[in-house]
């Protein structure tokens, strides 16, 4: 063997220097070969050694899996690299992210990077959830995999929400004040969370410790634990979910690729265009560094997080009870009991689950997108439940009464759409998921675009003055 990989004659330094790393690539052709199918085997320890041809569509996954793969990679990587200038002390931290951005080679663009990586993160997984979702790929025996995709998905929120606390600026200081102040409001645990979480009753140096070590350490172990799992369980699935029309079959073994080439080059694709688009973001794009935090100096308005801004516009419409305990756990239990419904109809792998899931889909979201801006705009110039019955505690009247009218409007709509396209269940859920993910977003791009000062409604040419 040595002797066939001897090291060829009359090789410049290069060579020698590449020769010396990856002897094979320089080896006679017919041994060459070996070592080709070394690193392929290297390589099929990580990923499936066949595919089903139909899944490598770029339709089924849009590549959004792989895409949070990336994006979580860049993230520990530039993450590993600012712990080498940041300092989570409050005196230290604001003037270290300086220093970061004004001294260090490359500071600047190591934050942004990992700036932009982690809120890019979030929409991506969430898509990724979309995509789940409409391709019914939760039925069996994927049911699991999803409740994993969702704890992930909290851990990639957190991640943000501590992370979004560190430069220890204006904008960080009170935007955490407002989401930790929410918690207040967990019936009975709420107030002793918020002293857990802040360190205190404020937020101070220990808040800013415990949010660093959440943010380097536990999310990122939990993360590094969770995405193996949910990676095995897409191989004892027996890989993808595979897409079809409803009266098409699941697919043969017939139809099996090898996942060299087919699967890593397109893999390979994806995550060099991610790259190069996430690079160009944060070379023209800097992270935003306000004033040092002073919690002395609220802003005004005081806003969450643009991924809370949907939470934050729901507490002007519901009594807070509501708005950050009622609906929030409402919602999150749907999602998790989303795959353990009673379905009818196999839909896995249908897009939308069938051509009048389509219809009652489109139906769904223009419904949505109609109501949800007029009940906000009617909200605010208009209902006052508190001044047309008086007497009725708060809680009733901002809480339990509108909550009741918007369950109703939600049961009625799901009735209607069920008798009028005599609906399986799976259509019937697919648009009240639908109805509440596009009132959802409604709610978020009002709170970042239309909200001003005293968090009153405005046009977005207004939010400057
Ligand atoms: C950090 C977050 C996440 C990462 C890194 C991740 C990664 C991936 C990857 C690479 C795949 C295979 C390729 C693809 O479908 O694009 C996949 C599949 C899957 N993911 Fe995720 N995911 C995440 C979050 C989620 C969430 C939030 C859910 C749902 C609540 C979810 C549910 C699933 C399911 C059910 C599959 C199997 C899909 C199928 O068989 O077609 N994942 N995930
Ligand atoms: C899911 C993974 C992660 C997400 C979503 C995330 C997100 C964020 C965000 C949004 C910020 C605030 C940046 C800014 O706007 O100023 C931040 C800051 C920071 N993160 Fe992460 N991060 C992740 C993982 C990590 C890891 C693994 C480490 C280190 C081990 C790390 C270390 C840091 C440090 C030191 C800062 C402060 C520097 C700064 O604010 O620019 N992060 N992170």
């Amino acid at each position: 063997m040595l002797e066939n990989n001897a090291m060829p004659d009359q090789l410049n330094l290069f060579q020698r220097i590449r020769y010396s790393i990856f002897p094979g690539t320089l080896a006679r052709p017919k041994y060459r070969e070996r070592y080709r199918s070394f690193f392929n085997s290297l390589i099929l320890h990580f990923r499936p050694r066949s595919v089903n041809e139909r899944s490598l569509r770029f339709t089924l996954t849009w590549g959004l899996g792989g895409m949070a793969v990336v994006l979580l990679c860049m993230l520990f990587t530039t993450g590993l690299m600012l712990k080498f200038v940041y300092q989570p002390v409050p005196d230290r931290a604001y003037e270290s992210i300086i220093h970061l951005q004004n001294n260090v080679l490359f500071g600047q663009l190591i934050r942004n990077v990992h700036h932009w990586s982690g809120n890019i993160l979030l929409i991506i997984v969430f898509l990724h959830l979309l995509r789940v979702f409409f391709t019914g790929a939760f039925h069996p025996p994927r049911q699991f995999n999803w409740i994993i995709g969702l704890a992930m998905f909290l851990g990639v929120l957190t991640s943000n929400i501590t992370g979004y606390l560190l430069p220890w600026d204006q904008l960080a200081f009170w935007a955490i004040t407002i989401c930790t102040g929410m918690l207040e409001y967990i019936p009975g645990i709420g107030g002793w969370l918020q002293v857990v979480i802040r360190g205190g009753n404020d937020i101070g140096p220990p808040t800013l410790s415990i949010f660093f070590a959440i943010h380097t350490a536990i999310i990122p172990a939990c993360l590094l634990i969770l995405m193996p799992f949910h990676f095995w369980r897409v191989r004892k699935a027996g890989g993808l979910v595979i897409p079809r029309r409803l009266d098409e079959d699941e697919g043969s073994e017939d139809e099996k690729v090898p996942s060299i080439p087919n699967l890593i080059l397109r893999e390979i694709v994806v995550a060099l265009v991610l790259i190069a688009g996430i690079m160009l973001i944060s070379l023209f794009f800097d992270t935003p560094l306000g004033a040092k935090a002073n919690p002395g100096l609220s802003p005004n308005p005081t806003k969450a997080p643009w991924y809370f801004a949907g939470i934050q516009e729901l507490l002007l419409h519901f009594h807070p009870l509501f708005a950050l305990f009622v609906i929030p756990v409402f919602m999150l239990m749907a999602l998790v009991s989303i795959p353990y419904f009673n379905y009818q109809t196999k839909t896995a792998g249908v897009w939308f689950t069938s051509g009048r899931g389509r219809r009652m889909a489109a139906l769904a979201a223009l419904i949505a997108a109609i109501f949800t801006p007029i009940s906000i705009v009617a909200d605010e110039f208009v209902i006052d439940f508190e001044a047309w019955i008086p007497h009725l505690s708060p809680v009733v009247s901002n809480g339990i009464l509108p909550a009741a009218i918007v369950m109703a409007g939600i049961t009625l709509f799901y009735w209607l759409v069920k008798k009028k396209y005599s609906a399986t269940k799976n259509e019937s859920i697919q648009s009240v998921f639908i109805l509440l993910t596009v009132a959802f977003i409604i709610l978020t791009i009002t709170g970042i675009w239309f909200r001003g000062k005293g968090m009153a409604l405005m046009w977005p040419w207004e939010l400057a003055g």
